[in-house]
């Protein structure tokens, strides 16, 4: 009873220090692994079930059998034990020194309906199972843990993150902590399957997936076997980086463990993607990767720096809303930061690797706090990411205390203010002309498709009114050139208060100097 006071005491304590707690509570040590029984199934039965999404309104299902004969299909049906519908996917295996796997499964089924309710059943065996697509507008809610393994306290936070009502769990990196063992692959599948049966799960890779031996073995052989993402249907060519949308949200995750630097496919792949991103459509810009760099913890200090330089401005540049990432087993937010700084423009990074694995937690944190840092702890938890609308969120961290689950921070994440969108169809404002339609496509990031649909419609240079002048605009490589290497000494432009207002003054046209450069350098 004594002890349950002082806990209490301290719980308020601590939240009335909200940033200054890392002292007081007293963390429960690490939990023991699980223990799993030895429990055969028949071979053909479908095992380590998990989706994922596979473009849109299409979800892979994959599955395990011990059976290589077994079928890769799936039926499904809006009611149970009545399937409409029927899919034939492609199946894999691969084998690790003595160990080789069963038969793994990848069948995607669709297009569905969206916030639906749909039963399916794998390989023509029961058991059947159930799984809810997102919905397809806000609001959304995901789920975030990263460093999840195979412990006691792994259990508390999948418990706790089944509670909530998540439409999507979103994981940056380290899964089974298998770490060589690939059995352990096995029961992670099997350990997960409950949660991630039910709700897409789409993760990234962390260190413990990589399992290389030098000249024996590559690194990813079981995670790229077992865990496949829509990378294909992201225009991506490695499963270990890839994006995709669901409800407003344009998702991204990114590999710490393979090429970033500016040569790479890596990165010509997401300055790409970030090039399709249509703000209208997917106000929301997410982006995962393994390894923070933003971290304040002693424990992998530094690790993230590299690909931060490669990185950091490209999404700086296409407006990032939040990172997240896990490798620090303890948890921390940032106020909103771009190289180092404070910078409204730039996104909240978080870290969130407090999954529950046996390593346990990381409690050393550096001082003083970088003014960056709002909140960090070492304790397992969880996060959940409610996406309201198109400008508001709502992100919460909830922490395993014993088995309780305690929501220990909240933080509403506003998006930098921006202009409302224009009403549909004729502007019919003469002295405005086309310039909202410019500016919105501008502030979207969707100006070049603008532009090659006037230059469609009304040839190579076509007129405009802007802001009550006759106008024209040139594109292609000469205007390209023009504007890539002139800066506010050579070009002149006109632009009043209001209009830089809305652009935002990291608009390439305002830059002058070293900021042009930087800025240019990104975009080139
Ligand atoms: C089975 O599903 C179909 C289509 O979803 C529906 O038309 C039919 O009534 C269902 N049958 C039963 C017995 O539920
Ligand atoms: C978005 O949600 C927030 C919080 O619920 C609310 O205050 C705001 O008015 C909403 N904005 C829009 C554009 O609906």
């Amino acid at each position: 009873m004594e002890q349950k006071l002082i806990i209490v005491v301290l719980l308020v304590l601590a939240l009335a220090t909200a940033t200054a707690i890392t002292a007081e509570y007293v963390r429960p040590p690490p939990r023991k692994t699980l223990h799993f029984p030895w429990n055969p199934k028949p071979s053909s039965h479908p095992q380590q079930v998990h989706i994922s999404f596979a473009g849109d309104k299409h979800i892979r299902v994959t599955w395990v059998t011990s059976d290589k004969s077994s079928p890769s299909i799936v039926e499904y049906g809006i009611s149970p034990k009545n399937y409409s519908s029927k899919a034939q996917g492609e199946s894999n295996s691969y084998s690790y020194f003595l160990y080789s796997s069963g038969k793994i499964h990848h069948t995607v089924i669709g297009p569905l309906e969206d916030d639906t309710l749909y039963f399916y059943r794998c390989g023509g065996e029961d058991p059947e199972f159930q799984l809810k697509t997102p919905p397809s507008q806000f609001p959304i809610t995901f789920s975030v843990a990263g460093d999840l393994g195979q412990t006691e306290w792994t259990k508390s936070t999948l418990g706790h993150i089944e509670q909530c009502k998540y439409d999507v769990h979103l994981l940056p990196g380290d899964l089974s902590y298998a770490d060589y063992m690939q059995h352990k692959w096995d029961t992670f599948g099997d350990l997960v399957q409950p949660l991630a049966s039910s709700r897409p799960w789409m993760v990234t890779q962390g260190n413990h997936e990589k399992e290389n031996i030098p000249i024996l073995k590559d690194g990813f052989v079981s995670y790229n076997s077992r865990w496949k993402m829509p990378y294909e249907e992201s225009g991506s060519s490695s499963n270990l980086y890839y994006s995709f949308e669901v409800a407003g949200v344009h998702t991204i995750m990114l590999g710490s463990y393979t090429d970033y630097d500016k040569y790479s496919d890596q990165y010509n792949w997401l300055k790409a993607d970030l090039l399709n991103v249509d703000r209208e459509r997917t106000p929301w810009l997410l982006v995962l990767f393994h390894v923070p760099w933003y971290n304040s913890n002693n424990a992998h200090q530094g690790e993230g720096d590299d690909m931060m330089v490669a990185m950091e401005p490209l999404l700086y540049a296409a407006g990032v809303d939040i990172v997240f990432a896990g490798h620090v087993h303890a948890y921390e937010r940032s106020k909103r930061v771009y190289n180092g700084k404070l910078d409204p423009c730039g996104p909240v990074h978080i870290t969130i690797g407090d999954g529950g694995n046996r390593e346990g937690l990381a409690h050393k944190y550096r001082e003083p706090e970088p003014e960056w840092s709002i909140f960090r702890e070492a304790s397992f938890g969880h996060g959940e990411l409610k996406i309201m609308n198109s400008t508001h969120a709502l992100w919460s961290w909830h922490r395993n205390d014993d088995d309780e689950q305690v929501s220990k921070e909240k933080n509403i994440i506003k998006k930098p203010a921006r202009p409302p969108p224009p009403s549909p169809g004729s502007l019919g404002i003469p002295i405005i002309g086309q310039s909202l339609s410019l500016l919105w496509a501008m502030r979207a990031n969707t100006a070049d498709r603008w532009m090659a649909e006037r230059a469609k419609r009304y040839g190579p240079i076509p007129k405009l009114s802007l802001f009550g002048k006759p106008a024209v605009f040139i594109h292609g490589q000469a205007a390209n050139k023009f504007v890539f290497t002139s800066d506010h000494s050579i070009m002149n432009n006109y632009q009043t208060e209001s209009i830089k207002m809305i652009l935002g003054n990291r608009c390439l046209l305002e830059l002058s100097g070293e900021d042009h450069k930087r800025e240019r350098s990104v975009l080139a």
